[in-house]
């Protein structure tokens, strides 16, 4: 504003000079007024050099208010995040402009997805009684492999003949055998010895083809005897979710229950010996993996 006036001021004194040089008059008028003209240049070169100076400073002002405000920036984001995160912090910063907030926000989202990977995943286990089936264990191997998903599998051992290369093939893709007796007999309600013979001979079908002791087992309709825990070096495994698939025999009601009843740890029950079930257990599997769950095998969720 002030160089405004000045400049205005300085063609204002050389109209002046400019018509009086037109005029006819006194020499001491002309000297007069190149004095005066002379007085105003003087005023309007100090009024640009104060002009100049004023806005160098204003300049300088902006700058370090910027510098400052990404120097507050940089610090904030390293106190909510350090160490393995700094690259992430530094990409932030970079990607910011100077007044973005919601710029700022996003950032914070992006660190904190990032973080949720970090955390523990649900677990649960998914078991199969009754098999081996040699029409629908397949199908549900296959399945399985193709999700990158490991289950628990307990034979009964009159079923394991014929089907010695399905129990090769689910011990090599990287499932868990065990032992659901030979003969799907109730445990509690026959003799001792019957009992104990009824877990053997299952193992030793199991053994005699995969080389590994079975160290689990499912006894038919949960039905266990606690004194026989003193009798086999194995561990009884029940469940925390019966699918019911063998009775329903119904994909929908089978997801039903999965999605009502399962939780982080749960041993989920069912039988490769439907084609509902195998194409339940699927779904089930593609569902609670969208839902952040992972599936591990019996003895992954159990022994720590
Ligand atoms: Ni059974």
């Amino acid at each position: 504003m002030i160089s405004c006036e000045i400049i205005s001021a300085f063609f204002y004194g050389r109209d002046i000079y400019y018509l009086e040089g037109q005029m006819s008059g006194g020499e001491d008028m002309k000297e007069k007024i190149r004095h005066l003209v002379i007085g105003a240049e003087v005023l309007v070169l100090i009024g640009l050099c104060i002009s100049l100076v004023k806005n160098g400073n204003a300049q300088r002002v902006t700058v370090q208010s910027q510098i400052e405000e990404k120097t507050d920036k940089i610090s904030n984001t390293s106190d909510y995040e350090k160490d393995n995160k700094k690259i992430i912090d530094i990409k932030g910063i970079g990607m910011k402009d100077i007044e973005g907030k919601e710029n700022e926000e996003e950032d914070l989202e992006e660190i904190n997805c990032k973080e949720n990977n970090f955390k523990e995943k649900k677990r649960v286990a998914l078991t199969f009684d009754d098999g081996p089936s040699s029409k629908y264990t397949p199908q549900l191997l296959e399945g399985l492999r193709e999700r990158g998903v490991h289950a628990t599998f307990f034979l009964m051992g009159k079923n394991i003949e014929g089907n010695e290369e399905l129990v090769k093939q689910i011990q090599e893709e990287g499932h868990l055998i065990g032992n659901h007796t030979y003969n799907h007999v109730e445990l509690d309600k026959i003799p001792k010895e019957k009992a104990l013979e009824e877990i053997e001979a299952a193992n030793q079908e199991i053994y005699e083809i995969t080389g590994v002791y079975p160290q689990w087992l499912r006894p038919p309709y949960g039905a266990w005897v606690k004194n026989l825990d003193f009798c086999v070096e194995m561990f009884p495994v029940l469940w925390d979710v019966d699918t019911l698939d063998w009775k329903s025999k119904n994909v929908e009601s089978i997801l039903k229950i999965a999605k009502a009843e399962v939780k982080d740890g749960a041993v989920i029950l069912m039988h490769d010996a439907y084609q509902s079930s195998v194409e339940a257990a699927l779904q089930i599997v593609d569902l609670l993996t969208a839902k952040g769950y992972e599936f591990v095998t019996v003895d992954e969720l159990i022994l720590p």
